[in-house]
């Protein structure tokens, strides 16, 4: 079932998750709506608190180049990673990457991450994995588990960068307020 993104700034994007202690058809059914959400919004990333359930649950779908059709990015769901109560247990180098958030739709921005991170989580029958992961993965896994601690990319951004967009996104959401009202 596709659920409704929490759009910033609802408070609940800053509340921390809880770890998931069932690995129980609950969870598979969080997982497998996340995933449809995710898809049907077009991102490559989504934490359970996007759609307003704060338990420490992310997913990653990175997209792929089509062989057929290089100038096209495909999703493939066998690359779909769901982590259960993850950790990144060590960062390393620096990356810079534009990111967006399903949460804050339409604004991208350049953000620093570390370059390597190495992450141990559960998967969905709680089995224990980890993954090291560089570049767009391991920036993914860092932009994932801050959504789990209550936070944002957007907090990443200079004081200039961060009010500016403060003021453009209060603008954005007034518009769509009076679109909805006609
Ligand atoms: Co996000």
């Amino acid at each position: 079932m596709i659920r409704d993104i929490v759009i910033y700034p609802n408070p609940i994007l800053r509340k921390k998750s809880e770890d998931v202690i069932k690995f129980d058809k609950e969870l598979h059914t969080i997982l497998d709506d996340m995933y449809e959400t995710m898809v049907a919004d077009g991102g490559v990333g989504l934490a359970a608190v996007q759609i307003g359930i704060l338990k420490n649950i992310v997913i990653i779908n990175l997209p792929e180049e089509d062989k057929e059709k290089p100038e096209y990015d495909i999703q493939i769901k066998e690359n779909l990673i769901e982590a259960i109560n993850p950790i990144i247990t060590s960062i390393d180098g620096e990356y810079s990457f534009v990111e967006g958030c399903l949460s804050i739709p339409g604004f991208n921005e350049e953000i620093e991450r570390a370059k390597k991170v190495t992450v141990e989580y559960f998967d969905r029958y709680g089995e224990k994995q980890n993954m090291e992961a560089e570049d767009f993965l391991a920036v993914a896994w860092q932009h994932e588990t801050e959504h789990l601690n209550g936070h944002l990319f957007v907090e990443h951004l200079s004081y200039l960068k961060r009010k500016k967009f403060e003021k453009e996104w209060k603008k954005k959401l007034k518009d769509k307020r009076k679109h909805y009202n006609l």
